[in-house]
Parts: C-alpha cells; structure tokens; sequence
C-alpha cells in the first residue's frame, strides 16, 4: 500500500535486453549523467555481477563492501548501500562477481521476486529525493531481472542496431508479460533506443526501420550514435558527458534525457486529461 505522507517516489526504470554487448550498462550511465546534468538526482543500481556500471564510474573494489547484493541478501539497509559518485546529483549501488551467486542462493527465498521491489521501498530513500532510478540489468532473463521488473515502473530496452537485434525481443516482451501478470501490472515499457547507430551503414538504417515499423512510437527518436569517445569513456572512470561533453556521444544522451523526461510529461498529462 503506497503511504499518503511519504514524499512521491522516484520513477525506477530496468534497463534490459538479454544480449550481452548492446550498450545497457553504457546507457545507464550516460542516461544517469546526462539526467543528473539537467538537475535531477538520478540513483543508479548495478544489477550485474560484471559491475561494469560501478568500474565505469571509478567505484574501485575497496567500495564494493556493501553491493547490490548485500541489499538483496539483506544483509545491509538501503542508506549504507547508497554510496556518491563523482558526479553531481548521481549516486550507485555497486555490485561485484559476489551477484553471481544470488540467483541460485535466493531461490528459496519465498520473497525471491521481491527482494528489490521491498529494498527500493524503504524509507532510507526519501531523504535522497530521489527522481530517477536506474537499475542496469545482467544479459539474461534471470532471477535477478525479475527483480528489477517487479521493483520497476518500466523497462527501457537499448537495441543494438546489427543484424537479428529484433530477434531477442519477443522474448523480452514475454518476461515483462509474466511480470505483469504475476506481481507487477503497472509495469510498462518505457521504450527502446537505437545503439551503437552508424548512419555511414545502411544496415543500421535498415534495422531502424524495421524497429519502427514494428514498434512504432515506442522506439525512441533519439538515436545514439557509434562514437569512439563513448567506449573510451569509462576506462577513464568517467561518463561521456564529462569525458568529452561536445561529443556526438554526449549530444545524442542529453537529447535522450530531454526526450524521457518529455514523454513522461506527456503520459502524466494524459493521464490526468
Ligand atoms: N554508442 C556507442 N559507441 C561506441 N561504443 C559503444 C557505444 N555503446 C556501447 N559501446 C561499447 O560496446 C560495448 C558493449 O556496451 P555495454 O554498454 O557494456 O553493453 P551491455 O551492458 O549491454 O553488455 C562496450 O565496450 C561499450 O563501450
Ligand atoms: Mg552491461
């Protein structure tokens, strides 16, 4: 039951494809960093035991104490797993290979699907206000993605633009399908954005528009183009937008922050209409 004198939470979005290699963790932090750069404070939760999101942003592995997955295991609150990063208005919750395990120790865990959805809700979290929430998703459809969809208000689906990207989806679909029959009907998809995108390559164009005839006004108008400064960035321990903030990198992420945040005020606005 949502509690009337708690301050309205933030929006938590999953960001997830079971493909490896199709720039999710590398639009959680540059999404996070250009959302922060706007103004809004931004919690990013690394959902995959590679940690990729928590190198990328210089969590180094003497702040991997408490992780995502003592939050899970709960082992530890939501405060003490909440850690700054070196970016204004964007915090972590790191994680490490100890996630590898989760899925099979919390399987009888009766709140197993849970664990996130009730880790999100306590109230360590108000004193942040929190808007946005990213949970950076591992490349499957697991027990830990589970977790973030049922905690989510939406699924947001990076497609990488090659061959056979549109192949996965159905199967994604079906997941966010099951979600929301079982424990979580509000869950939505927030949208899929267009990675790694070569305009010189006519087949990033041809799965581009196959991805919009398909999908329609779910796919995003942003498109993030394949830039050599975004995969430099984060062995540098930085996102794009501090590595090199004229980048095409760092453009195409701050209109995609500009877009999601649009879009959002246009569903609550027809919603109240
Ligand atoms: N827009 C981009 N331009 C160039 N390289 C990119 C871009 N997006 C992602 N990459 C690179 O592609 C690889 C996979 O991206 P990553 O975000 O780690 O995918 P995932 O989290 O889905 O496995 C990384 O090496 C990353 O640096
Ligand atoms: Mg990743």
């Amino acid at each position: 039951m949502s509690d009337p004198t708690r301050p309205k939470g933030p929006k938590i979005i999953a960001i997830s494809n079971q493909k490896g290699g199709v720039g999710k963790t590398t639009t959680t932090i540059n999404l996070g960093a250009a959302l922060a750069e706007l103004g809004k404070r931004v919690l990013l939760v690394d959902l995959d035991p590679q940690g990729n999101a928590s190198t990328g942003l210089g969590i180094d592995a003497d702040r991997r104490e408490t992780t995502t997955y003592e939050l899970l295991t709960e082992e530890v609150g939501l405060g003490e797993a909440i850690q700054e990063t070196d970016v204004e208005n964007l915090w972590i919750i790191p994680a490490n290979t100890d996630l590898s395990s989760a899925d099979i120790e919390l399987y009888s865990n009766e709140k197993r699907i849970f664990l996130m959805h009730d880790a999100l809700r306590q109230h360590a979290i108000d004193g942040y206000g929190f808007d946005y929430v990213l949970i950076d998703c591992p490349p499957s459809l697991n027990l830990l993605t589970v977790n973030a969809m049922v905690a989510a208000d939406s699924v947001l689906v990076p497609l990488q633009s090659e061959f056979f990207a549109l192949e996965g989806l159905s199967q994604l679909m079906l997941s966010v399908r099951e979600v929301r029959e079982s424990a979580n009907p509000n869950l939505r998809i927030e949208g899929v954005v267009m990675t790694m995108y070569d305009r010189r390559n006519n087949l990033s164009q041809l799965v581009e528009n196959d991805a919009r005839d398909n999908l329609g006004e779910m796919v995003f108008k942003t498109v993030i183009p394949r830039n050599v400064r975004v995969s430099e960035a984060p062995s540098y321990a930085l996102s794009v937008l501090d590595y090199d903030s004229n980048s095409r990198g760092s453009q195409a992420y701050r209109a995609m922050a500009k877009e999601l945040i649009a879009r959002n005020t246009t569903v609550k606005a027809k919603v109240v209409a």
